[in-house]
């Protein structure tokens, strides 16, 4: 009934589009047992063998988080943190948290000076820049839990890795030739990633500092981390540069077990990363405002379409910016906030055919409101277990520092609090008091490792990296599979958009929108940016057979492997 209701909205915008996803593209990796996704060919192999081998999805997911520290150093970490949500068999779901936390002495102005403006660079690329690193902690305690192979099986194929190098993509020979300069000007030692002649595809990198450290947490557990050689050497290193990060941060690090978020969405059910993620939230109350609008009539990449969707994006990051940030720290009213009703309400200030100015556009009232280069990989076994896994270092290669002697790098996820309100961190996004910085308060995430049934069942998992972008970039990936019936491979191919509230503006990727349509949405208001590629989408669908289709993005070296 309300469908009925709300098609004037749509078709106030007029004309039928044909919809601009290209039906040549093929269907994505199918494998009838095991699929895992992830961003480095390495990577998915491994977590293929560990499954082979008779681990399940914790393991080849704890797996592959390792190896992608070794073959995937401008996300893949152990000096940076993220989120991993799982979904067993039985129906039953759990998400671990192991976001950096802001040091002990950290406090809400540290990157101000004396007049109170934001100093530029301290919150990405300086020893200041580190948050306190989770991915260890959480590792451990998710393989200890939840895997059934032992830790030293898990971890050696990232040590073997490290110790006996792997033959670099393209794309990597281009992006260690292209920071050469930023890598040897933040350290002062030369890491691994740095050698005198040009790096080529195909040329071994080897990490032998990398693979000591990593040998010490398989001996150790979570001791060879954040105690001994290498807490000594993390903490040399931010002496060395002015960093916080002390022996004390290190031990009290703990990661956390956090109730999903949990959704439907049409006969959906949306499982989710809840705070210090906004992913979980802003994806459901995504996926809440267009669920009762015609989609499917106003067809993939139409204007209506594109205006539907970033009117919703743009009420839904200034929720973000004004609601969401470490729960442990802050009152977030999360039910509030994913309640259809106020989702409804939101949306019905969206305008037909007009677009939204987003200085006009504040945060809602929720109820319980009293007065805001990362890398994902899908995995799942044979049994049935799935699990979602969005880690990062923030940008890529994290703050670009690199332990010295312990041969990883450096997150620079501080710049993900607010350092001041209203001011933007690196993705564009504003934030106040919410995500303001305090002394063991997580920082704010965008990250959105997802799990989607029907009916009862496993039928998806998802996420991405993007900074900001990542929310959208699932809220998409979804839609194309939900509504436009795409196979995984087509849905994580299909070009994507994206609006952020602040800056007030469509950011779209080539062939993204066409002039048609850009026309269209100009002429109601819209402003548009044309920008590289949005998000990284690793997914993997459940066809109705059973069969296992993996969708691996082709924005980067991303893989799908199965059997
Ligand atoms: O947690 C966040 O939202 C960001 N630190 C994620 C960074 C990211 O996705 C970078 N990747 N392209």
């Amino acid at each position: 009934m309300h469908k009925l209701l709300l098609i004037p909205i749509i078709i106030l915008v007029t004309v039928s589009f044909s919809c601009n996803k290209n039906a040549q593209i093929e269907r994505g990796v199918m494998a009838d047992h095991v699929m895992v996704v992830s961003a480095h060919p390495e990577a998915s192999e491994i977590g293929k063998r560990i499954l082979l081998k008779g681990g399940n999805a914790v393991d080849a997911a704890v797996s592959v988080q390792f190896v992608l520290a070794v073959s995937y150093p401008a996300a893949g970490n152990i000096g940076g943190g993220g989120f991993m949500v799982v979904r067993f068999a039985n129906g039953t779901s759990v998400s671990i948290d192991f976001r950096e936390k802001a040091p002990l002495t950290g406090h809400h102005d540290m990157y101000l000076d004396e007049k109170g403006d934001v100093v530029p660079g301290l919150s990405t690329y300086s020893h200041l820049a580190s948050g306190v690193p989770g991915t260890v902690d959480g590792m451990i305690k998710m393989h200890d839990k939840y895997g059934v192979l032992s830790f030293k099986e898990v971890i050696q194929p990232a040590i073997n890795l490290a110790t006996k190098g792997f033959p670099i993509t393209a794309n990597q020979a281009k992006s260690f030739n292209g920071l050469k300069k930023q890598f040897l000007e933040f350290n002062n030692h030369q890491p691994a990633f740095v050698k005198n002649k040009p790096w080529q595809e195909g040329d071994t990198l080897v990490q032998p500092e990398l693979a000591r450290t990593l040998e010490l947490i398989r001996d150790n557990g979570r001791k060879g981390f954040y105690g001994g050689e290498t807490a000594n050497r993390i903490v040399e290193e931010m002496k060395r540069g002015g960093g916080l990060i002390t022996h004390n941060d290190l031990e009290m690090y703990n990661s956390i077990w956090r109730k999903p978020v949990i959704s439907d969405f049409m006969n959906f059910n949306i499982i989710s990363m809840g705070p210090p993620s906004s992913g979980g939230i802003a994806l459901i109350q995504l996926l809440g405002s267009v669920e009762n609008y015609p989609l499917s009539e106003c067809g993939w990449g139409s204007s209506e379409y594109i205006h539907l969707l970033t009117e919703a994006e743009r009420w839904v990051y200034a929720d973000r910016a004004k609601f969401l940030g470490d729960a442990d720290f802050y009152n977030v009213p999360l039910s509030g906030l994913i309640d259809k009703t106020y989702i409804k309400k939101q949306m019905s200030l969206v305008l037909p055919g007009k677009a939204r100015i987003s200085s006009e556009v504040n945060h809602g009232i929720p109820a319980g409101y009293e007065s805001e280069e990362t890398t994902h990989f899908s995995v799942v076994d044979e049994m049935g277990n799935a699990v979602a896994a969005t880690t990062t270092l923030n940008r890529g290669y994290g703050s670009k520092i690199v332990v010295k002697g312990a041969g990883f790098l450096l997150n620079n996820e501080m710049d993900d609090f607010s350092s001041k309100p209203g001011v933007p961190n690196s993705y564009g996004l504003i934030g106040g008091e919410a995500n303001s910085i305090q002394p063991g308060k997580r920082m704010l995430s965008s990250m959105t490792p997802s799990i989607i049934e029907k009916e009862g069942e496993l039928f998806m998992v998802v996420g991405s990296p993007g900074g900001s972008t990542i929310i959208t970039s699932v809220f998409q990936t979804i839609l194309n599979i939900t509504i436009f019936n795409m196979g995984m491979q087509e849905a994580v191919c299909a070009k994507r958009f994206h609006h952020q509230w602040f800056p007030d503006q469509i950011y779209y990727e080539k062939e993204a929108l066409d002039s048609l349509v850009a026309d269209k949405l100009k002429n109601i208001g819209h402003n548009l940016k044309l920008r590289g590629p949005i998000g990284r989408v690793d997914a993997i669908l459940v066809l109705s057979d059973g069969t296992l289709e993996g969708g691996a993005d082709p924005r980067g070296d991303d893989t799908a492997v199965g059997y």
